[in-house]
């Protein structure tokens, strides 16, 4: 396997506080990675962490072999790095085309055109809307720009939280299938998620963390198999229709 991103013993947090203590692993180019665990696990931190929003204390992050931890986030941004935060994060008074030129801010001009036809090859329900308020899209539509307005960069490392929170059922399958799609293309991604049984599907591999530690790692299969992760995480049964 081609390690992108690898990460040695990083210890991160805010203030003064650590919150993710202690934490390795590394990510195969073009794999998916689902992080599980509770709230305040420290998901959304490692997260941050990568993209380089919060403070390192200890440890290390090497993207495609170079070091970046200590980069600005807008730095990382330019080597190919992307964060989608949890949450709602467009400009909902701005229609869906406004809120894709200002996902290309970063980019010289002359490529916006043809990095927002792209996209919308991907996402071609975003074309369909294409002067609407982005507020007056549904959840998982408004979910698919925000991918969308981070995938002009054409980032190599996606990181997204929660992009499947409050969608239903159907909008969650799309997202997920956008997900796979993404990496297909060679995109690495880091993925949290609330929907474990959906993410895990999707996944080669999961990472269990607890309490800011790392509490266990596999192919997403083995994890999801694993008796504790179904009692803790999978309502003690996995619905094996999906
Ligand atoms: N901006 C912040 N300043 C200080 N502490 C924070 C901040 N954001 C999060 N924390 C703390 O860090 C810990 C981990 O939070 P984090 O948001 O990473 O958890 P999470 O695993 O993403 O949880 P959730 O599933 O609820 O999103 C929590 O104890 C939280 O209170
Ligand atoms: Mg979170």
């Amino acid at each position: 396997m081609t390690v992108a991103l690898a990460i040695e013993a990083l210890t991160a947090g805010y203030g003064e506080t650590p919150i993710v203590r202690d934490f390795s692993t590394s990510l195969a180019r073009g794999s998916i990675t689902t992080l599980i665990g509770g709230n305040g696990a420290g998901k959304s931190t490692l997260l941050r962490a990568v993209y380089g929003t919060i403070r390192w204390f200890a440890g290390r992050i090497l993207w495609q072999g170079e070091e970046i931890h200590a980069l600005a986030p807008t730095e990382r941004l330019r080597r190919g790095i992307a964060f989608v935060p949890q949450g709602r994060c467009n400009f909902p008074a701005m229609s869906v085309a406004e809120n894709l030129k200002l996902g290309c801010y970063t980019l010289p001009s002359r490529l916006h055109a043809a990095r927002v036809e792209r996209v919308c090859a991907l996402f071609p329900v975003l074309r369909a809307k294409w002067t609407l308020a982005a507020g007056n899209l549904s959840g998982g539509e408004q979910q698919l720009l925000e991918t969308a307005m981070v995938l002009v960069t054409e980032p190599q490392l996606l990181l997204l939280d929660e992009p499947s929170l409050g969608l239903s059922p159907k909008t969650q399958a799309e997202v997920f299938a956008a997900v796979r799609a993404i990496a297909a293309t060679g995109v690495t991604v880091l993925v949290v998620e609330q929907n474990v049984h959906g993410a895990l599907l999707i996944s080669d591999t999961a990472i269990v963390m607890e309490l800011g530690r790392k509490f266990m790692e596999g192919p997403a299969a083995q994890v999801r198999g694993d008796a504790r992760i179904r009692e803790a995480y999978l309502g003690g049964n996995i619905k094996e229709t999906t």
